[in-house]
């Protein structure tokens, strides 16, 4: 069995398992937020999946529909957002009656709609929230903005007993970053990405890899090629790539030197291969299983010194360490053992949400529109007030005093075999 392959078989994989499909707290929570009468209605088009879901008054999930335009994008070789923004606009209108068909409600029976503004591809965010609007004007129903990423965060608490304040690793497609989530309003920004964000990282290179060219591969996202083609190394030692920022005593993360080294071994590959047209190099699997490790030690290396960061100033207490992992990354399994061996060792307690929920779904939107209406936030019948942003800052940034702090942390060896 090779190396990468073994840590998928391990006690972590189990544990991890565990911690992600027992939802600890549903009962406390059903007391907390029981209210047979609420039905949230949330909607995500900030990318390129139109998702859609109803939450009730319990916080439990009574439909959810995902319209992904994955493959179209991946015979693309990326997201083209013109066409992300036809795909929604044909999509977003069956999407929605689905899933209220699907709950047996009308828009009647929906209190409010949650609706992701910020970040995103504008096209794209433009749809979801043009359709909201209309659904909002003509059922007389109050809109709930949400931030994708603090949705992403959030919507880990839907299954886990996590309680404020918890530590947060938003790894996607388009976002790396580490903040404090205080509260459902309240995010403490620690780091963010310098240049591209890991699953932007691994879906440019699988492309330039052809990894789609093998047929178990052909319909995977980039990040899911690659973490299946590690799995396969036989020789993950074979490259040697640089832990980037080594020198830098923040939290930030930068991924364009690394891409940039992998890139030039798959060329220098090609070259003695003499790879043609469709060709893969041999040694694909070992690159990629390079490629992931390296990433996971960065990401390793900057969530240990955002650990420390958060015990000297307080930020997390002694008491109730967690961290929280989510993004469509978080489904990579490699990456989340690295850090369950991280938060062993400093006493936190791990957790990320079901796979699906990890992904841009329209789940997250609903519960965190639940969770803003149970505190009364951000709530709102004046339309005119919001709008989109393709960009925005994740709460007050803290990324200064992490700096000044210069905190030195050791680096935990992140082996092949887990
Ligand atoms: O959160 P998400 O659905 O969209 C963004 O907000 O970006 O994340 C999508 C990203 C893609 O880049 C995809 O390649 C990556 O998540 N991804 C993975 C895995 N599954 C999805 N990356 C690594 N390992 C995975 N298993
Ligand atoms: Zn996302």
């Amino acid at each position: 069995m090779n190396v990468l392959r073994r840590v998928m078989c391990s006690q972590f994989a189990n544990k991890v398992t565990r911690q992600c499909f027992i939802p600890k707290h549903r009962s406390s929570l059903d007391r907390q937020y029981s209210n047979s009468r609420l039905n949230i209605l949330g909607i995500e088009t900030s990318c390129d999946d139109t998702g859609c879901a109803i939450i009730n008054g319990n916080g439990k999930v009574l439909s959810e529909v995902v319209h992904s335009q994955n493959l179209v994008h991946l015979r693309y070789g990326g997201i083209i957002p013109d066409i992300a923004q036809d795909l929604h606009r044909i999509h977003i209108e069956p999407t929605v009656s689905k899933t209220l068909d699907k709950a047996n409600l009308t828009m009647e029976d929906i209190t409010a709609i949650a609706v992701t503004l910020k970040p995103g591809l504008p096209l794209s965010l433009a749809v979801g929230m043009k359709y909201a609007k209309h659904l909002g004007r003509r059922y007389n129903k109050p809109i709930i903005p949400i931030h994708h990423m603090q949705a992403h965060a959030l919507v880990a608490r839907m299954h886990h007993d996590i309680s404020f304040p918890f530590l947060v690793l938003l790894i996607s497609g388009g976002h790396c970053l580490l903040a404090v989530v205080q509260d459902v309003d309240h995010f403490q920004l620690l780091g963010e990405s310098m240049d591209c964000a890991p699953g932007e990282v691994f879906d440019k290179v699988a492309r330039r890899m052809k990894l789609r060219n093998v047929p178990e591969f052909s319909k995977l996202s980039g990040g899911q090629a690659v973490e299946a083609a590690a799995a396969k190394a036989t020789n993950p030692h074979m490259f040697k790539l640089p832990l980037p920022l080594s020198e830098y005593k923040d939290c930030n993360f930068s991924l364009n030197g690394l891409k940039t080294s992998v890139l030039y071994h798959l060329h220098r590959k090609e070259v003695e291969h003499k790879i043609v047209a469709h060709e893969l190099i041999p040694e694909v699997n070992d690159l990629c299983a390079a490629m992931l490790m390296a990433t996971t030690r960065h990401l390793v290396h900057r969530t240990r010194r955002a650990m420390v960061f958060c015990t000297e100033n307080n930020l997390i207490p002694e008491n109730c360490k967690q961290l929280v992992v989510s993004g469509g990354v978080a489904c990579n399994n490699y990456i989340f053992s690295a850090l369950q061996m991280l938060c062993n060792e400093t006493c936190y307690d791990i957790y990320r949400p079901y796979p699906k929920l990890c992904t841009d779904n329209g789940v997250m939107i609903a519960w965190n529109g639940f969770e803003k209406w149970k505190k009364g936030l951000d709530i709102t019948t004046d339309f005119s007030t919001l709008d989109i942003e393709a960009s925005s800052p994740l709460g007050e940034s803290l990324i200064h005093q992490v700096r000044d702090a210069k905190i030195s942390t050791k680096m935990m060896k992140i082996k092949s075999s887990i």
